[in-house]
């Protein structure tokens, strides 16, 4: 959705012009401060913290919430890679989840996954649909289990009147090039909590042991690593947040448009979404594999099985439980011993993926055009 144009090269330009670049050096004129407290007033998030990437935000967010090698973390079948490889990098086990026709985290499933070592549950957003976050969060709190949500394809979307990744106890954004808002890679963390905030905070700076007097806190210090934002990335941001709610009204207007058309072709039907009111993406189910497949071929339109990485069963390293190093094996840790991220592991996942197309929608395609190519595809047989 990203476009960038003369406001983001002015934001720029002024950077290069300061020649400060990095957020500690600008003499508090900070571009990162300020998209910090901008985003922070635009989620209604407490805190916020500007990172390099939506994995270095994942990162965080479960170093935030406290979860530690050998920990289980309920993650979809259906995600970006990162969102259990974040996990797997910290030493903790990915426990795959299945996900229903919505796309997102099923919560029947959920609850036959957990178990005493589960740590914490990371509902993915994909898409820019959204997770049932109401029976996600009643049944992680029944259980004592954190909420990491993972809202990278989703920044600005809203869950009944709250924007996602300010439901849990933290939430992961990304701003990588394909996203609702861009600077070719980057990521913010979102929390109302502030030891979660301090946690991640000195995670994401090394532990802070470089600014004396930064982490107020009586939390025990820790090493972390950079995983800073840089000032050319957070200025290329902040113009983009201004525009972003209306892009994301433009996309619900298209949605609309586009199911008026399709809803005319009887083999397939509207996936579930758990907000539709503020809905600002479109999937559609089919009975028939096939007919997904068939749909897939033409313009606007690809079906999710056919995603690569985002699919649990192109997972390899992850499959294989595998991180830099074999002696920093997180099964080593667990206290279960058999692989929880096997390709058997999800087959309704599977199912649903191989029966589903997204319709891509453009906030800057007008609605007219939105229409024409709906009923292209609503003929696809
Ligand atoms: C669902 C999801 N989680 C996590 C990430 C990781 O974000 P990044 O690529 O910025 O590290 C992405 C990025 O594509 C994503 O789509």
């Amino acid at each position: 959705m990203t476009r960038t144009g003369p406001r983001e090269m002015a934001s720029v330009a002024r950077v290069l012009a300061s020649g400060r670049l990095g957020r500690y050096s600008t003499r508090g004129q900070s571009r990162t401060e300020r998209f910090e407290a901008t985003t922070a007033g635009f989620l209604d998030s407490p805190h916020t913290l500007a990172v390099s990437s939506g994995t270095a935000a994942l990162m965080c967010a479960l170093v935030g919430v406290g979860v530690g090698p050998g920990d289980e973390v309920l993650v979809p079948a259906y995600t970006w890679v990162s969102t259990a490889a974040a996990a797997l990098a910290l030493g903790a086990v990915p426990v795959l989840v299945e996900v229903d026709e919505s796309l997102t985290l099923d919560p029947d499933d959920m609850k036959t996954k957990i178990t005493g070592a589960t740590r914490a549950v990371v509902p993915v957003h994909m898409l820019n649909l959204v997770c049932d976050m109401d029976a996600i969060t009643a049944l992680a709190a029944e259980h004592g289990i954190a909420v990491v949500e993972d809202a990278c394809q989703a920044f600005g979307v809203r869950y009944r009147g709250r924007r996602v990744g300010t439901i849990g106890n933290a939430g992961a954004f990304s701003f990588s090039q394909s996203k609702n808002i861009s600077a070719g890679e980057g990521g913010l963390l979102a929390t109302a909590d502030e030891r979660v905030a301090v946690r991640a905070g000195m995670f994401h700076d090394v532990g802070s042991y470089t600014r004396p007097g930064w982490v107020r806190t009586d939390e025990r210090l820790f090493v972390g690593m950079n995983l800073k934002m840089s000032e050319l990335a957070s200025s290329v941001l902040l113009p983009q947040v201004r525009r972003l709610d209306a892009e994301l009204d433009r996309l619900a207007a298209r949605r609309r448009a586009a199911i008026e058309e399709l809803t005319a072709e009887p083999s397939l039907r509207v996936s579930p979404h758990h907000a539709p009111e503020d809905a600002v993406a479109l999937t559609v189910t089919f009975d028939d594999p096939s007919d997904a497949e068939r749909f897939s071929r033409l313009r606007g339109a690809h079906r999710l099985i056919d995603t690569g990485r985002h699919v649990h069963l192109n997972w390899e390293s992850v499959r294989g439980g595998r991180t830099f190093s074999d002696r920093f094996d997180p099964y080593l840790w667990a206290r279960r011993a058999e692989n929880t991220a096997g390709p058997d592991s999800c087959p309704a996942t599977v199912d649903i993926l191989a029966r589903t197309c997204r319709v891509r929608l453009r906030a800057d395609l007008p609605v007219t055009a939105t229409r024409i190519l709906a009923r292209r595809l609503a003929g696809y047989r």
